[in-house]
């Protein structure tokens, strides 16, 4: 098969990708929490930037215990969010301004209130008991030692049955047994249902977890999990041009080979995590905050390069609902916000894979402060109870907090500087991060020099030069801790990229003007300083041959 010729007809591989985090993004009817009607509202907005897809985390019927990822029902929407009919006038609204809707897919687990568990639990003969996983036991002596992602083990008795099911996140989160067919017809149903319709395609949730295997404590990558992958892609999604990108923590180059393998067997892309999880200390939980080394970002972003040029494709991302907010972890948040923010975002969209731009990082929206008491995430607020009853004083929860808290990135968008941001007219979910008078969409919208239009432009940018999607990758001068360099060559083009990871002037490596042709793109207002990178600069040249 024609490798470059692909390159040209999936569409997703010249596309940034936005994503909205429902609750947090524009409420219309002020009851503190976002809804459909107010993504609709925003559909102008988001299309001003050039995007072409919006994925939208969970909006399906959910008690909302882990905020929609817990779904009681894939076919109905939750009301905090709107109606089905709203989500057709989405479909249709976004369809009429060339913009693809990405279902969030939640296959991993249920909510314990779907009406598939709630069967489940009633008794060992319930036809869908065997939808989910459960092992014998006796109370208070769980099967084995494995935990959930959210703390505590990831066994619940039922004493119906009782017997234990397996939640590798929260209790409310039964996992499926994808070992049964029957479980896995009903998915694939569901999925040519939200096809039929008009989704463009499909994230899936920790999709690297579904064929778990409890009784080895195996989480990610279990011995089945390749083959339903398969058939699921298989039943649903080959020879559609849908986009489908799986999120999987436990990713390697060579796992992604076959999650992204060209040949459509399996999904479009991957969703991995090796370049943000660098600040964490190795064996320890994430909670625990290291800093980042600039050259291990290096190898990290150079092997996912090279390994998956020409055989598989990868996501680019510095933010999403799950992480805290890249200006505020590796960049600054203070005086060079802006400068740290058009940095990031310089080097990101200069590699090979497909962009996700989470709503807010556009406006170079940062991390949080809040009293202990308002914090909302279901890890958070486990945590919080659990480092409490193990002794440790709030001022540390807190750091960690501070550092890592998902809410970081959770905090409501930033539209105007009008009350709660132009948020809500009621009370918000989550409290407004207090600097939305200095940072909000109203504001960057009307000024040249934004991040948000820094973003604008390097989306353009990807759309108009074909190097950035087939071109070779080459780092120069690897090894400087507060430089990052690299240079993507095709037959017709050469693009460069240098960016200071520092708050400090450094010297800029002369190596990077060999070959590097014109400055197209820089972060700074006043033009380039000779032999000098400025505090988090970024300088982004193209020479076309
Ligand atoms: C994914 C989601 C996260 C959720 C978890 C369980 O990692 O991104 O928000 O809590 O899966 O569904
Ligand atoms: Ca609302």
């Amino acid at each position: 098969m024609d490798l470059a010729l692909n390159n040209h007809n999936n569409w997703w591989k010249k596309s940034v990708i936005y994503q909205i985090y429902p609750r947090s993004f524009c409420d219309t009817n002020g009851d503190g929490i976002g809804d459909i009607p107010g993504i609709i509202s925003k559909l102008d907005y988001i299309q001003t930037l050039g995007v072409d897809a919006v994925w939208i985390s969970p909006m399906y019927a959910s008690p909302q215990d882990d905020n929609g990822y817990d779904i009681s029902d894939y076919q109905d929407i939750d009301p905090t969010f709107g109606t089905m009919d709203d989500m057709r006038v989405l479909l249709k609204e976004a369809n009429n301004r060339g913009i693809k809707i990405i279902m969030d897919m939640v296959l991993n687990h249920t909510s314990d209130e779907h009406a598939w568990f709630l069967e489940a639990k009633q008794s060992r003969d319930n036809p869908k008991h065997d939808w989910y996983v459960w092992r014998d036991g006796e109370p208070g002596t769980p099967p084995n030692e494995m935990c959930s992602v959210f703390g505590g083990s990831a066994w619940e008795w039922v004493e119906e049955c009782q017997q234990y099911y397996l939640h590798q996140f929260s209790v409310k989160q039964p996992d499926l047994n994808w070992d049964n067919p029957e479980v896995r017809e009903a998915l694939y149903d569901m999925l040519q249902w939200w096809v039929d319709q008009g989704a463009g395609g499909f994230r899936l949730d920790v999709i690297d977890q579904i064929a778990k295997e409890p009784d080895r404590m195996v989480t990610a990558e279990g011995t089945m999990l390749h083959t339903y992958v398969k058939e699921m892609s298989e039943r649903v999604f080959r020879g559609t041009d849908l986009v489908t990108v799986g999120e999987a923590w436990s990713a390697t180059p060579e796992t992604a080979r076959k999650w992204s393998n060209p040949d459509g067997s399996e999904l479009s892309m991957v969703f991995q995590f090796e370049h943000i999880v660098l600040d964490q200390l190795p064996g320890q939980p994430k909670w625990d905050v290291g800093s980042l080394k600039l050259t291990d970002l290096k190898r990290v972003f150079g092997k996912w390069q090279h390994e998956l040029n020409g055989s598989g494709w990868n996501s680019l991302f510095w933010n999403n609902h799950d992480v805290p907010r890249i200006v505020s972890r590796w960049g600054d948040d203070g005086v060079y916000r802006e400068q740290s923010a058009k940095m990031f975002a310089t080097v990101l969209y200069g590699l090979q894979g497909t962009p996700y731009l989470y709503q807010g990082e556009e406006l170079g929206m940062t991390n949080t402060r809040y009293a202990i008491d308002e914090y909302r995430d279901i890890e958070t607020v486990n945590l919080i109870a659990e480092r409490r009853a193990a002794g440790y004083s709030d001022e540390s929860i807190l750091a960690s907090i501070y550092a890592k808290g998902r809410d970081n990135g959770r905090t409501p968008m930033q539209w105007d500087a009008s009350c709660n941001a132009g948020f809500t007219s009621g009370e918000p979910w989550l409290k407004v991060n207090p600097n939305y008078a200095q940072i909000n969409a109203a504001e960057q919208l009307e000024r040249a020099d934004s991040v948000l239009n820094h973003y604008r432009r390097l989306i353009a940018l990807r759309k108009r030069e074909q190097v950035i999607l087939d071109g070779s990758y080459e780092d120069i001068l690897f090894d400087r801790e507060d430089v990052y360099a690299y240079r993507r060559v095709s037959e017709d083009a050469v693009l460069t990229v240098a960016a200071n990871f520092t708050g400090n002037e450094v010297e800029f490596p002369a190596e990077v003007l060999e070959n590097a042709g014109m400055l197209e793109l820089g972060n700074y207002a006043d033009s380039p300083i000779n032999g000098t990178l400025r505090p988090f600069e970024a300088r982004l040249y193209l020479k076309k041959n």
